[in-house]
């Protein structure tokens, strides 16, 4: 059985429906990606998943648990680590862990190993005694992380743990993440940041207001696209308009538009549209400046199932 089953999970806000019928299973062991634009709704499915928030319709499990009927016992396998930072900033480090620890009653000398050993996952021994005021906001971060590990849960909720974080500190979560991933924990992780997904995931949902769009690892999405992304800087950027009409209508292209005078060009079949591109500029005569043949990514795959861009 899957570690996580949600089956037409559905939340409503008044009117507005926040999670529509969203279903999906994660395996033990998975990194799990729920990528989507702000508003999508990933908070609102942690949440009900993390039994902060009662479903207004279908049901969900975690470790065989129900969400609704089993909080308690759902609590116990669980980490949640909200996208609000939840720290108390004049204690230290270990004394935040302390009290989060008891607060799942742990004590004496299991709760003082456990503080050890999330302090040293996550790379803040050496400040454990430093009050948190003082640390940076990717630190914070990572002993927010700490705090939903402090109980050794077998699932662990990550509401988008990279925002406001620096680039270095990222790096060091994403490590985290993967070390937690080679003893086992199970990961479910939201993101508005498809190259994180397309990092770190084994699969990914993408979600837009409140429904689940496709699901599958990262490279089974992008394999959606098929052909991949040409763009080109032409010398002339007035040629542009009149070369579109004949690069629209090619069969081996999906899509052609412009931007800041690069052309761009989703492609059926990459190299097909490429001789395509390379023949209609001859026959205009414009020569080409630039060229680039992109990877499709996940950021692509967005945009052709919602026709929005993930960050705008
Ligand atoms: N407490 C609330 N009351 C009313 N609407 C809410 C509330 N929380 C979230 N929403 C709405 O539900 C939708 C999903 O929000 P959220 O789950 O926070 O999305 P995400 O985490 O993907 O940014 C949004 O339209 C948001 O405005
Ligand atoms: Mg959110």
């Amino acid at each position: 059985m899957a570690i996580i089953e949600v089956q037409g999970l559905l939340k409503k806000y008044g009117e507005r429906v926040a999670v529509g019928d969203v279903s999906f299973s994660v395996e033990q062991g998975e990194i799990f990606g729920l990528l989507g634009p702000n508003g999508a709704g990933k908070t609102t499915l942690l949440s009900m998943l993390a039994t902060l928030l009662p479903p207004d319709g279908g049901r969900a499990a975690i470790c065989g648990h129900d969400v609704v009927r089993q909080r308690d016992r759902v609590q116990r396998c669980i980490g949640f680590v909200p996208q609000e930072l939840a720290l108390y900033p004049t204690l230290s480090a270990r004394e935040n862990l302390a009290f989060f620890g008891r607060i799942y009653g742990l004590r004496g000398r299991q709760l003082e190993e456990r503080i050890v050993a999330v302090l040293d996952l996550v790379g803040l021994r050496a400040r454990a005694d430093d009050a948190v005021h003082t640390f940076s906001g990717g630190m914070k971060r990572r002993l927010n992380i700490a705090v939903g590990l402090i109980h050794e849960p077998q699932v662990l909720f990550l509401d988008e743990p990279t925002v406001g974080v620096d680039p270095q500190s990222r790096n060091f979560i994403f490590e985290h993440i993967e070390r937690l991933k080679a003893q086992g924990l199970t990961v479910l992780y939201t993101t508005h940041y498809m190259e994180e997904a397309e990092r770190l995931c084994d699969r990914v949902a993408i979600m837009d207001e409140g429904r689940l769009l496709a699901l599958d690892t990262p490279q089974g999405l992008i394999r959606l696209l098929g052909g991949g992304v040409i763009r080109a800087k032409l010398a002339a950027e007035s040629a542009l308009h009149a070369l579109m009409p004949s690069l629209s209508a090619s069969p081996h292209v999906r899509a052609a538009s412009q931007r800041e005078g690069w052309l761009t060009l989703e492609a059926h079949d990459a190299s097909r549209a490429l001789l395509e591109l390379v023949s209609v500029c001859n026959a205009h005569h414009v020569p080409i400046l630039s060229l680039e043949v992109l990877e499709p990514n996940l950021e692509s795959v967005f945009l052709h199932l919602t026709g929005k861009r993930l960050r705008d």
